[in-house]
């Protein structure tokens, strides 16, 4: 990144109105307006927002991510050694596995023990396919120890019992004498693991059971109970939360549990094109403007949907015990075509890289409530980091936007306000802009901004409260298309550049941001 040492400020006013006079169209955007308030950071921004989600569904986890000791592709133990590599270089701080739907009708002892032993079964929600069982909770921990991040597991509740949930939590974490603790050793590992964040079942409301949230709420009473703390693990446990705005069930949840026994709360919600006359949503490349700014706006109402189920959450939990989980978001197209509707393959453009982009920026302005939240999925499914193709690996849109935004993980996240122009496509309005700014442990202020608008640059003038900086520095994902996205023939057409267009002044910043971009700012 290049560094720009404070520019005079006749010369960013100048700047600005010749970029004013440069947008593609030759309009001039409306300014626009950040304030961060430097002096006011107060809350932290959860590493775990920058979370993962890897799902028994199509080739997320084989192929993907599993491809056995015995295969050609480089691997350690029979995991990927160039997935790996990809997803330590964006500091995945926490995994969540098995599922999702898998979930509910995962039996975890099917999935230990000799592999060519282990039964199989149907994966009836994703395909119908033959589970082989080969990737269980040894490989699974292997994978987060491989990667350096904590490992989320969700249990089954749906259709598994209490005693196979309490089995499992005393397999993976006693470290003293017990039926389950010695069965780990026999199978090959002496020392227990520490495994923090559990979930209770999975989407309980629809694949996880076609619960009632009473009825949920007292299942959730009686597994939690037996996700014991053992040897030292302190479990967080996470509740099967709503679905989108369905705000009834966040009420019902936070009624009936104590804040003691429910440490998060999940909620789901992707980013959905309204079906077509066709009943299609479109796939992941091919689409218009319309469906950028419906895709955008739809991925908006994340910012709308937080805040409330925060408030009924502030009114049984005013201390904010427990946090708000989004373990899964993010986008739901069409599969591409001639692929397994089952599997859920996607591609991921540049319009994908903007949803990931105004999602962590909302993320990261609830922090006080959020606390952890989970792409999906890592690998081969619905909004991945990484295609993979036999032996070929290719890091997405998505990917590039996770590494710009890792600078923002347990960092201080300092409040700001933001006037924004608003962008309009056939009569219906969102703002044109998304805005981030975090303080690091080493007292490095970052900025991350978004451009929503494939039109129009965007002329910001950035105002930062009590501080001061001598440089700052930059890069940017852009292209020249919307759906602009990397293949395995080009892997690199969509990836962060330098970005210069940007001058100090004296008590800020002023940048133009081009048209459809994501762009990371460093302040020293
Ligand atoms: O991520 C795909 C699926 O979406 C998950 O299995 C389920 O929890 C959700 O409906």
């Amino acid at each position: 990144m290049r560094s720009i040492q404070t520019t005079p400020l006749w010369l960013v006013v100048l700047t600005s109105f010749w970029w004013m006079s440069c947008t593609p169209s030759g309009r001039s955007a409306d300014a626009n307006k950040l304030v961060i308030y430097a002096d006011q950071g107060e809350e932290t921004i959860s590493r775990f927002i920058y979370g993962h989600f890897a799902e028994h569904l199509g080739r997320c986890i084989y192929g993907g991510i599993w491809v056995g000791e015995d295969s050609p592709i480089p691997n350690t133990r029979g995991i990927r050694n160039d997935v790996v590599e990809a997803l330590k270089q964006i500091k995945v701080p926490v995994l969540r596995w098995p599922g999702g739907c898998f979930a509910d009708e995962y039996h975890w002892k099917d999935g230990i023990g000799p592999r060519e032993e282990r039964p199989t079964m149907i994966n009836t929600h994703w395909g119908g396919v033959t589970e082989n069982n080969h990737f269980g909770t040894h490989e699974f921990l292997d994978l987060c120890e491989q990667i350096g991040c904590e490992p989320c597991i969700c249990g089954n509740v749906g259709s598994g019992t209490v005693e196979e949930l309490s089995d499992w939590v005393e397999y993976i974490t006693f470290d003293g004498k017990s039926p389950m603790a010695d069965l780990r050793r026999k199978n090959g590992r002496d020392e227990p693991w520490q495994v923090k964040f559990w979930g209770i079942g999975n989407e309980n409301w629809g694949c996880g059971g076609s619960m009632l949230p009473e009825y949920y709420a007292d299942l959730y009473r009686r597994y939690q109970t037996y996700v014991r703390g053992f040897s030292g693990n302190r479990p967080y446990k996470i509740a099967c939360g709503p679905s989108g705005g369905n705000y009834e069930w966040t009420e019902v949840l936070m009624k009936k549990v104590s804040t003691r026994a429910m440490q998060g709360l999940s909620m789901h919600y992707y980013t959905r094109f309204r079906f077509g006359e066709d009943r299609s949503r479109g796939t992941a490349t091919e689409f218009d403007e319309y469906q950028w700014h419906g895709i955008l706006q739809s991925t908006l109402r994340m910012d709308d949907l937080i805040p409330g189920h925060a408030s009924i959450m502030d009114e049984y939990d005013p201390e904010k015990r427990t946090g708000l989980i989004i373990d899964e978001w993010g986008t739901w197209f069409d599969v591409e075509p001639g692929t397994n509707p089952g599997f859920l393959y996607q591609q991921n453009t540049l319009r994908d890289a903007m949803v990931a982009a105004v999602n962590l920026n909302i993320f990261n302005s609830h922090c006080d409530r959020v606390k952890m939240a989970n792409i999906a999925q890592t690998v081969n499914v619905l909004q991945s980091v990484i295609l993979t193709k036999d032996e070929q690996m290719v890091l997405t849109p998505t990917y590039h936007v996770f590494e710009m935004y890792k600078v923002h993980q347990d960092a201080i996240y300092l409040p700001s306000d933001l006037d924004s122009r608003e962008y309009d496509y056939e009569g219906e309005s969102i703002p044109a802009l998304s805005a981030s700014a975090s303080r690091d442990s080493s007292g490095l202020t970052h900025v991350t901004l978004c451009n929503l608008d494939p039109n129009e640059s965007a002329v910001l003038e950035c105002e930062i409260k009590d501080a001061r900086f001598s440089s700052i520095r930059g890069r940017i994902l852009t292209a020249v298309k919307m759906n602009a996205h990397n293949t395995f023939e080009d892997a690199d057409a969509v990836r962060p550049i330098d970005f210069s267009d940007v001058q100090l002044s004296g008590t800020g910043f002023t940048t133009t941001l081009p048209p459809k971009s994501v762009v990371v700012l460093e302040l020293e």
